[in-house]
């Protein structure tokens, strides 16, 4: 029976709260574990670590949502099942199941149910899987033990008084992930690279950094933690194609939405930065914000306004309203996009 929980949901952000229980399972001497749930938030590993020292981990993040007849449905779980199976492939961590991602993320969910935010305060329960070498190892090579961990934590709506578009500016100082490095997977060193390159446009007063590509800095990558997209003058869903870019889900559906509710043609291809005049509308798309209307990006010194920097474009609201409202069961989610939590 989870704990009666007294929270302010118009007040939570995006941040660390400890709820009842998360769920743990270790895999050991050729395979994993049933996994149980445990109370204790602190995990105890040897110093010695794959983790802590090589990077050798890597996670996922989606949301549990309160629909408006007081259930619950996660999102796509599948495709971060299978998103993360590729990050474990590439950094030699054993996969995971389907059936045991999805195991874990429902039995967590039920256990805390009293910290899935009502329907209409637009506050989610927030799920971030994990896998880490553990275990006793000095050489740089795969841990002998690994743990799959998945905790959870109530979030609040991103955007509190409506979208709102922020700007970014172009990283020409730092990249995020190498040609043929990391870059398409969701390990933790991708995420260690950005955390300068955010201080730096922070300290600038952007939002974020744009992330052009590794080998030649022309083109549009990523938004921060977050895919890019753009409408362009003729109504045409633009996002990049590269093998550095994190394949995001929230893209993958704004495609899907794109092409099937709002009728519209779809590119991904190359977006070079200096063709930002051909667009009207941009934004970034990920787990946590559905959409970040892009107000404009500065690159070269020089800032590019799109359709405002303080208001919303109409296909991007749009796009937002469709997807918020399949997330949270108000409309109707294509085949298999919604796992109930029962
Ligand atoms: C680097 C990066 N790109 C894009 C995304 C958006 O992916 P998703 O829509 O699956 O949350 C994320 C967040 O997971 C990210 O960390």
């Amino acid at each position: 029976m989870s704990t009666n929980v007294n929270i302010d949901w118009s007040k939570l952000g995006f941040a660390y709260s400890k709820t009842d229980l998360r769920y743990i399972s270790i895999w050991k001497n050729g395979k994993w574990d049933d996994g149980k749930l445990v109370k204790d938030n602190n995990l105890s590993i040897s110093e010695a670590s794959t983790s802590l020292h090589y990077g050798q981990q890597c996670f996922e993040g989606l949301k549990a949502y309160r629909t408006k007849d007081g259930s619950i449905q996660l999102f796509r779980p599948l495709e971060n099942a299978k998103r993360l199976r590729n990050s474990c492939s590439r950094v030699l961590i054993p996969e995971i199941s389907d059936e045991k991602f999805l195991d874990a993320c429902l039995q967590v969910v039920k256990a805390n149910e009293a910290f899935v935010a009502p329907y209409g305060t637009g506050a989610t329960l927030y799920l971030r899987p994990y896998v880490i070498g553990i275990g006793d190892n000095l050489g740089v090579g795969p841990a002998p033990e690994f743990l799959f961990g998945l905790f959870c934590c109530p979030v609040g709506a991103y955007f509190k008084s409506g979208l709102s578009p922020v700007n970014f500016m172009t990283s020409d100082e730092y990249d995020r992930a190498a040609p043929f490095g990391t870059g398409d997977v969701k390990v933790g060193g991708n995420y260690a690279a950005s955390l300068l390159a955010h201080e730096h446009a922070a300290s600038k007063g952007f939002a974020d950094c744009i992330y052009l590509d590794p080998a030649t800095h022309t083109k549009i990558e990523e938004v921060g933690a977050a895919n890019f997209f753009g409408i362009t003058k003729d109504n045409v869903f633009v996002t990049p194609k590269s093998p550095s870019i994190l394949p995001s889900i929230t893209k993958k559906s704004l495609i899907y939405i794109a092409k099937e509710y709002l009728k519209m043609d779809v590119q991904e291809r190359d977006v070079p930065i200096d063709s930002l005049s051909d667009f009207k509308e941009t934004g970034a798309c990920g787990t946590a914000a559905v959409i970040t209307p892009i107000g404009g990006i500065e690159h070269k010194g020089k800032l590019h306004v799109f359709h405002s920097e303080t208001e919303v474009g109409p296909v991007t609201r749009k796009l937002y309203d469709t997807l918020y409202g399949i997330q949270f069961g108000d409309v109707l989610a294509p085949e298999g996009w919604i796992v109930k939590v029962k």
